[in-house]
């Protein structure tokens, strides 16, 4: 097993600009990394709560973390970070939000999570294992048209039409089971030679199934829009993402909230949204090299930093 390291940990914590007595959120607690260098930064009137929507992660909670009594960790999905405030008692009271996105270590690193082709085990991907549809249902049901518009929307996966089509004949002779077999069936479909080799031609298919069953990009939208009453004046959300559609939820954000880049004509302009709710601190900040040849997780990561107007 890989041990987990926390990406662009020092430039997060940083970005987060920690006040002794402040109050935190890290909505991904994935293995806690980022959660315990907030609680180095506050002091003993700082508050942290984490949230996350897998299980597993209460099952590893390490007895420091139990006993720090300025910490509580939820089980939960960050689109409902509003509701989690109020009942918890901070809504509008926020210094800052970290966001982790995306899949962890520990899902790439259990086979019986069903993430990764490199570690063969039965097709799943839910990051919650409580939600309904996973990813052996989608592949085994979904007809070919919605394999495909799920596999070119989430995956711009130029193979789209073809992959999905391998799909739906290779489930006509047997269920697909594994996620070495769905791998295996994608590889057939995509023409080696046309992509950068060192990327398995498998993982742009196997980000867009993970992104649709885990409905990632609609509940960051939602946990983005509700940020602004949930944070503090100069509240800050400090972003880690790892791919282009995360960052254009991020940019359409930010143009959604700023009266002189968005056109009235477009949206349902109204309250609150008439001014400029966010101010952006840091763009797409890519980790070190040397954090890079470190830790593999980091290659696509991104920093991105928006601090709210007064
Ligand atoms: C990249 S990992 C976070 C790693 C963590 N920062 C650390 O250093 O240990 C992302 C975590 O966020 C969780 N997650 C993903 N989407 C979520 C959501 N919508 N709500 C709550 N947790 C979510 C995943 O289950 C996973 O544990």
């Amino acid at each position: 097993m890989i041990k987990h390291i926390p990406v662009m940990l020092g430039q997060s914590i940083d970005s987060l600009n920690i006040k002794e007595s402040g109050c935190y959120i890290d909505a991904t607690f994935g293995s806690g990394g980022h959660s315990q260098e907030i609680l180095k930064n506050i002091g003993e009137n700082g508050l942290l709560f984490s949230l996350d929507k897998d299980q597993d992660v209460f099952k590893s909670l390490n007895k420091k973390l139990k006993s720090d009594k300025r910490f509580r960790l939820d089980y939960g999905c960050f689109s409902q970070l509003e509701k989690f405030t109020k009942d918890w008692g901070v809504h509008g009271s926020v210094n800052g939000i970290l966001f982790d996105l995306g899949v962890s270590s520990h899902h790439l690193d259990t086979a019986e999570r069903g993430f990764s082709f490199k570690n063969n085990g039965r097709v799943d991907m839910r990051f919650d294992q409580n939600s309904r549809i996973s990813a052996h249902d989608l592949i085994n049901n979904a007809k070919e048209e919605e394999l495909a518009d799920i596999i070119w929307k989430y995956g711009e996966e130029r193979y789209s039409r073809k992959i999905a089509r391998g799909i739906v004949s290779a489930r006509k002779l047997s269920i697909i089971n594994s996620t070495s077999q769905l791998a295996s069936i994608v590889n057939k479909c995509v023409p080696k030679i046309k992509y950068d080799t060192k990327i398995n031609n498998a993982t742009r298919t196997f980000q867009a199934i993970r992104i649709f069953i885990n409905k990632e990009l609609d509940v960051l939208r939602e946990a983005l829009d509700s940020s602004y009453r949930i944070l503090a004046p100069s509240g800050r959300l400090v972003l880690i993402t790892y791919h282009s559609l995360e960052d254009r939820v991020i940019k359409d954000f930010l143009v959604h909230t700023d009266r002189n880049l968005s056109t009235p004509k477009k949206l349902p302009v109204q309250g609150e949204f008439l001014s400029k709710m966010f101010k952006l601190i840091k763009k797409s900040i890519k980790p070190s090299l040397n954090e890079i040849t470190t830790n593999r997780r980091a290659r696509s990561a991104k920093l991105n930093v928006l601090e709210r107007i007064q």
